[in-house]
């Protein structure tokens, strides 16, 4: 285990933002959690897990303990007819992992290739694309809890997995660290390309029985076509959540755009990109100083050159208000800003 007092989060975080951690840790082995009480005893520090810190944004200085999970494992638990569990530590990079189910023949996961981070970031932030959510695929998480020094069980549906979110993120932030995950995989490959874009990419390739590495190799070259690589120019995907709203009001808007994407979501509700609605305000390809949008997709965020997580929320911010006085519709961040309170667009576009 190492740690630094005061420490940057420059090299820790994809927007590289130099906010700084009261301490920064580095733990190999999840028993090494259990000195922490002994190590800090003086306070009752908040601890926050980063992954890759590929989705967060720090608008302050951290005044807890950051910590970097570098567990590593990934094992067959159990195989059925059906389904094996598999457990992954936290620490291990989600692609890799994404890449060793399928040599295993152990199926689902295809569609979120390339996604930055770790196996224990996924859950966190129920991480989906092309169609699949970690969600559809979890079966329980390990964690350490600092309020007890002890490491428990947790089933899925107890951490109340949403779209992009969980209560790992809300109510039990710099509470729980997760350790390790199990998922339910699929022994039988069940390919899913009813995604449009997907659909639309493996049908021009005269694909229409596609394998699942077909679609993992269709995924990985959407992904490397649309978004751009964090290593080399820091971003952390999309910077908001794509809104959902009622039926009547997609309908309404419909009308007055008829090429708008939209994604029904049952119940009466729709999914409508924010991307698209970005990209209608004029803020595709956009630089304002050493901040701006992705050239090929408006709900990325990038930044040219050193910056901070203010000016990072304040761009955001203009992003914000132009889609509410548009559309009327208030975006949420889809990244994790700390403090969340740091995001109060109205305030920082004063
Ligand atoms: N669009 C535009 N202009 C843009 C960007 C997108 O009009 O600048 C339109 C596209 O034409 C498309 C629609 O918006 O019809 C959806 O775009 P895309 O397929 O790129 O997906 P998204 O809704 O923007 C979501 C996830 C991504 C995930 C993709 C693919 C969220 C917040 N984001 O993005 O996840 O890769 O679907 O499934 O749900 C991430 O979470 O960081 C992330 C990248």
């Amino acid at each position: 285990m190492e740690w630094e007092p005061n420490a940057s989060l420059q090299s820790w975080t994809s927007f590289r933002l130099p906010a700084k951690a009261a301490y920064r840790l580095r733990c190999t082995q999840p028993e090494e959690l259990l000195r922490l009480p002994e190590l800090f005893p003086l306070e009752e520090l908040p601890v926050l897990p980063l992954g890759n810190g590929s989705n967060v944004v720090f608008a302050d200085d951290y005044p807890g303990i950051v910590l970097r999970a570098e567990f590593r494992g990934i094992r067959c638990i159990e195989a059925e007819e059906d389904t094996v569990c598999i457990e992954a530590a936290a620490g291990e990079p989600w692609h890799e992992f994404v890449v060793t189910c399928l040599r295993n023949q152990w199926y689902g996961l295809e569609n979120l290739a390339l996604i930055p981070g770790t196996v224990g970031a996924a859950p966190v932030h129920n991480i989906g694309a092309y169609g699949v959510e970690v969600q559809q695929f979890l079966e329980g998480l390990q964690v350490w809890d600092r309020t007890q020094n002890a490491f428990y069980w947790l089933p899925a549906s107890a951490a109340g997995l949403s779209y992009r979110s969980s209560l790992l993120r809300t109510q039990f932030l710099g509470q729980l660290v997760i350790t390790h995950v199990r998922f339910r995989l699929l022994r039988r490959a069940c390919p899913r390309w009813d995604y449009p874009e997907l659909h639309g990419f493996l049908r021009a390739a005269h694909v229409f029985h596609p394998s699942a590495l077909d679609v993992f190799h269709a995924v990985v070259t959407l992904r490397r076509r649309k978004l751009p690589d964090p290593h080399q120019l820091p971003n952390a995907g999309s910077f908001f959540k794509n809104p959902i709203v009622p039926q009547e009001y997609a309908e309404e808007l419909r009308r007055r755009y008829p090429q708008v994407p939209c994604f029904p979501q049952g119940e009466g509700m729709v999914k409508i990109p924010a991307g698209w609605l970005l990209e209608q305000c004029g803020w595709k390809g956009i630089r304002q100083g050493s901040v701006g949008t992705w050239q090929h997709h408006a709900l990325v965020l990038v930044a040219y050159g050193p910056t901070t997580g203010r000016e990072l929320l304040r761009f955001a911010a203009q992003l914000w208000r132009s889609v509410y006085e548009r559309f009327g519709i208030a975006l949420e961040p889809e990244v994790l800003i700390l403090p969340p309170e740091a995001w109060q667009p109205e305030e920082l576009l004063r």
